[in-house]
């Protein structure tokens, strides 16, 4: 018996498992109650009393040798499996799959907006959304009673009355002729602020993009000639455009345009109220005293300007029903306009 025990030990000393598999049918044949070592023991009844002690002390050393030697294993094991891991694991990948943001519907307008007039050599031009009243109404030629400057409509200040938020971006214009000469040729895209109760038709900031020419020998038919090439550019060449006379404090004469509808193609629907029509725009030629109020000399030149609502054209383009769509980042929307990115 002590022979077996003692080829048993040696057996152990050469023992290897590649997998959990082959281990756990090593466990089986040592450690098990079927397994060699329980053999033993149940033999060891039938050992003569005299060597008892000595076979006895042998099983257990053949035990926990065993014991020992499939835990030294199955460390192993699980050590190479994370080996096995590590070295499949792609340290460029990344972490989680990373999801592509889309553009905004009403950068995707403006962006369109200003390549189209970028073409048309027209260049960008920027100024504060916080401004003082003298850019925004003043030097534009509104009247110290006009009902714009109403608290109503204008964001103020209260410690500072002269401090507001931008109604319109017809500011920059001033903000740019003070300080250059003609030719001017200029696109001012921005945000501006009215003091309006949110609605799905109204908003209290929006964005607008402002143009203004000026250059000697100006016309309307210059201004008409631009807008029309814009709207075709923007919504289709088979786009239509009318001037329906108005009035801004800026240009004289003023005008507000509209396109034909280009959902129904100008027969009338729902969209249009059944005119036909839908307007986009407000424009006109430079009223002289503005020139005058921002240092251009209006006897040698002339200009023409136009203003336009951002969230407007997005409204023509992709039919968003609410205002408020627009700023309240809700995915699900911003998502419909991945294919337009
Ligand atoms: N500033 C006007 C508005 O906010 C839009 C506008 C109309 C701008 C006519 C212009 C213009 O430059 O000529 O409603």
């Amino acid at each position: 018996m002590l022979n077996k025990i003692q080829s048993l030990l040696e057996e152990i000393d050469t023992l290897n498992a590649s997998n959990s598999e082959e281990l756990e049918n090593l466990r089986i044949k040592y450690l098990s109650k079927k397994g060699a070592v329980a053999a033993l023991m149940a033999d060891f009844r039938d050992v003569p009393v005299e060597q008892k002690k000595e076979v006895g002390i042998k099983i257990n050393e053949l035990k926990t040798k065993a014991f020992d030697k499939i835990n030294a294993l199955r460390a192993q094991l699980e050590s190479s499996d994370n080996t096995a891991e590590l070295e499949a694991f792609d340290i460029t990948r990344s972490a989680y799959p990373v999801r592509l943001g889309t553009r905004h519907p009403l950068s995707l307008v403006k962006n369109e907006i200003k390549d189209i007039f970028s073409r048309l050599g027209f260049s960008l031009a920027e100024g504060p959304e916080v401004e003082d009243d003298w850019h925004v109404f003043g030097a534009m030629n509104f009247a110290d009673d006009h009902p714009a400057r109403d608290m109503q409509d204008t964001f103020f200040i209260e410690s500072h009355p002269d401090v507001i938020l931008r109604t319109h971006t017809s500011s920059v214009q001033s903000r740019v002729m003070e300080h250059t000469q003609p030719p001017i040729r200029i696109i001012c895209p921005g945000r501006v602020y009215r003091n309006e109760a949110i609605s799905a038709r109204a908003h209290c900031f929006f964005h607008q993009v402002e143009g203004l020419y000026v250059d000697k020998d100006v016309s309307f038919t210059d201004l008409k000639q631009v807008l029309l090439l814009f709207a075709r550019e923007m919504f289709g060449e088979d786009t239509q455009i009318r001037l329906r006379p108005s009035y801004f404090p800026f240009t004289e004469p003023s005008a507000e345009m509209d396109i034909s509808c280009h959902l129904c193609g100008g027969k009338g629907c729902s969209f249009c109220k059944g005119t036909g029509w839908v307007e986009i725009l407000g424009c006109g030629m430079v009223d002289p005293a503005v020139l005058d109020l921002n240092g251009i000399d209006s006897k040698i030149y002339k200009g023409y300007a136009f203003g336009m609502g951002v969230e407007r054209i997005a409204n023509l383009k992709y039919q968003v029903k609410d205002l408020r769509m627009f700023s309240e980042n809700d995915k699900r929307f911003l998502q419909e306009f991945t294919a337009a990115n």
